[in-house]
Protein backbone atom coordinates (compact mmCIF):
# COMPACT_ATOMS: atom_id res chain seq x y z
CA UNK A 1 0.00 0.00 0.00
CA UNK A 2 1.06 4.01 -0.70
CA UNK A 3 2.73 5.75 2.25
CA UNK A 4 -0.52 8.45 1.39
CA UNK A 5 -3.26 5.48 1.89
CA UNK A 6 -1.78 4.11 5.18
CA UNK A 7 -1.26 7.65 6.02
CA UNK A 8 -4.72 8.56 5.21
CA UNK A 9 -5.91 5.36 7.58
CA UNK A 10 -4.04 6.50 10.61
CA UNK A 11 -5.70 9.81 10.50
CA UNK A 12 -9.56 7.89 10.03
CA UNK A 13 -8.37 5.89 13.35
CA UNK A 14 -6.90 9.13 15.02
CA UNK A 15 -11.25 10.14 15.17
CA UNK A 16 -11.45 7.87 17.80
CA UNK A 17 -8.79 8.49 19.93
CA UNK A 18 -9.51 8.76 23.74
CA UNK A 19 -7.65 12.09 24.25
CA UNK A 20 -9.48 14.16 27.01
CA UNK A 21 -6.68 15.08 29.23
CA UNK A 22 -4.08 16.04 26.49
CA UNK A 23 -6.13 16.66 24.04
CA UNK A 24 -3.62 15.10 21.57
CA UNK A 25 -5.08 12.80 19.22
CA UNK A 26 -3.18 9.59 17.74
CA UNK A 27 -3.76 7.57 15.12
CA UNK A 28 -1.05 4.13 13.58
CA UNK A 29 -2.14 2.24 10.78
CA UNK A 30 -0.29 -0.96 10.30
CA UNK A 31 -0.12 -2.65 7.28
CA UNK A 32 0.47 -6.68 7.97
CA UNK A 33 2.33 -8.61 5.26
CA UNK A 34 -1.25 -10.81 5.20
CA UNK A 35 -2.18 -7.13 3.77
CA UNK A 36 -4.69 -7.02 6.27
CA UNK A 37 -4.41 -2.84 7.84
CA UNK A 38 -4.84 -2.83 11.65
CA UNK A 39 -5.17 0.36 13.13
CA UNK A 40 -4.87 1.57 17.05
CA UNK A 41 -5.39 5.24 19.22
CA UNK A 42 -4.21 6.55 21.97
CA UNK A 43 -6.17 5.30 24.90
CA UNK A 44 -5.78 7.58 27.86
CA UNK A 45 -6.79 7.26 31.49
CA UNK A 46 -7.17 10.11 34.65
CA UNK A 47 -4.46 8.06 36.48
CA UNK A 48 -2.59 9.69 33.67
CA UNK A 49 -0.07 6.66 34.00
CA UNK A 50 -1.65 4.15 32.24
CA UNK A 51 -2.45 5.77 28.78
CA UNK A 52 -1.44 3.93 25.99
CA UNK A 53 -0.08 5.08 22.44
CA UNK A 54 -2.20 4.33 19.25
CA UNK A 55 1.10 2.75 18.16
CA UNK A 56 0.90 -0.17 20.95
CA UNK A 57 -3.18 -0.12 21.20
CA UNK A 58 -2.53 -1.01 17.16
CA UNK A 59 -0.06 -3.53 17.71
CA UNK A 60 -1.95 -4.98 20.52
CA UNK A 61 -4.51 -5.26 18.30
CA UNK A 62 -2.75 -6.90 15.74
CA UNK A 63 -1.67 -9.85 17.86
CA UNK A 64 -4.86 -10.20 19.33
CA UNK A 65 -6.40 -10.76 15.61
CA UNK A 66 -3.55 -13.72 14.91
CA UNK A 67 -1.48 -10.69 12.60
CA UNK A 68 2.56 -10.75 13.94
CA UNK A 69 4.17 -9.80 11.19
CA UNK A 70 3.88 -5.80 10.14
CA UNK A 71 5.50 -4.16 6.84
CA UNK A 72 4.92 -0.43 7.50
CA UNK A 73 3.43 1.94 9.94
CA UNK A 74 1.66 5.31 9.48
CA UNK A 75 1.51 7.79 12.82
CA UNK A 76 -0.79 10.42 12.20
CA UNK A 77 -1.03 13.44 15.07
CA UNK A 78 -3.83 15.69 13.69
CA UNK A 79 -3.32 18.27 16.60
CA UNK A 80 0.33 18.10 16.15
CA UNK A 81 2.40 19.71 13.28
CA UNK A 82 5.81 18.19 13.86
CA UNK A 83 6.38 14.72 12.50
CA UNK A 84 5.05 11.93 15.18
CA UNK A 85 7.87 9.79 16.22
CA UNK A 86 7.05 6.99 18.88
CA UNK A 87 7.70 7.06 21.87
CA UNK A 88 10.30 4.69 23.61
CA UNK A 89 8.25 2.43 25.14
CA UNK A 90 7.02 2.05 21.72
CA UNK A 91 10.08 1.45 19.98
CA UNK A 92 10.54 -0.89 22.28
CA UNK A 93 7.33 -2.68 21.52
CA UNK A 94 7.39 -2.03 17.90
CA UNK A 95 11.08 -3.96 17.29
CA UNK A 96 9.56 -7.10 18.48
CA UNK A 97 7.33 -7.27 15.36
CA UNK A 98 9.06 -5.40 12.96
CA UNK A 99 13.00 -6.32 10.83
CA UNK A 100 14.88 -3.46 10.96
CA UNK A 101 13.94 -2.17 7.56
CA UNK A 102 10.67 -1.40 8.47
CA UNK A 103 9.40 1.57 7.40
CA UNK A 104 7.51 3.98 9.35
CA UNK A 105 5.58 7.18 7.77
CA UNK A 106 5.02 10.25 9.40
CA UNK A 107 2.89 13.52 8.36
CA UNK A 108 4.97 16.94 8.71
CA UNK A 109 1.87 18.68 9.14
CA UNK A 110 2.17 19.75 5.39
CA UNK A 111 0.84 16.49 3.88
CA UNK A 112 3.97 15.63 2.75
CA UNK A 113 5.09 12.03 4.39
CA UNK A 114 8.87 11.93 5.99
CA UNK A 115 9.47 8.27 6.74
CA UNK A 116 12.56 6.11 8.58
CA UNK A 117 13.24 2.56 9.26
CA UNK A 118 12.79 0.67 12.56
CA UNK A 119 16.59 -0.04 12.74
CA UNK A 120 17.10 3.99 12.72
CA UNK A 121 14.72 4.67 15.55
CA UNK A 122 16.09 1.72 17.97
CA UNK A 123 19.45 1.12 17.07
CA UNK A 124 20.75 -0.90 19.26
CA UNK A 125 17.92 -3.11 19.58
CA UNK A 126 17.52 -4.73 23.57
CA UNK A 127 17.23 -8.39 23.91
CA UNK A 128 17.09 -8.99 20.21
CA UNK A 129 18.22 -12.71 20.78
CA UNK A 130 15.22 -13.35 23.53
CA UNK A 131 12.63 -11.68 21.05
CA UNK A 132 13.95 -14.42 17.62
CA UNK A 133 12.81 -17.07 20.68
CA UNK A 134 9.27 -16.30 20.70
CA UNK A 135 6.77 -18.67 19.71
N1 LIG B 1 1.09 9.51 22.02
C1 LIG B 1 0.90 8.47 21.15
O1 LIG B 1 -0.18 7.85 21.15
N2 LIG B 1 1.89 8.14 20.29
C2 LIG B 1 3.06 8.84 20.16
O2 LIG B 1 3.88 8.49 19.32
C3 LIG B 1 3.33 9.97 21.04
C4 LIG B 1 2.34 10.24 22.09
C5 LIG B 1 0.00 9.92 22.89
C6 LIG B 1 0.14 9.61 24.35
C7 LIG B 1 -0.75 10.66 24.97
O3 LIG B 1 -2.09 10.21 24.96
C8 LIG B 1 -0.66 11.85 24.03
O4 LIG B 1 -0.15 11.33 22.80
C9 LIG B 1 0.22 12.99 24.52
O5 LIG B 1 1.48 12.53 24.83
Amino acid sequence: MKPKELMRRAYEAAKNAYAPYSKFRVGAALEMASGKIICGVNVENRSYGLTNCAERTAIFTALSMGERNIRAIAIAGPDSREPLPPCGACRQVISEFCDSETPLYYDDGEKAYLSSTVGEIYPANSLMNLASKQN
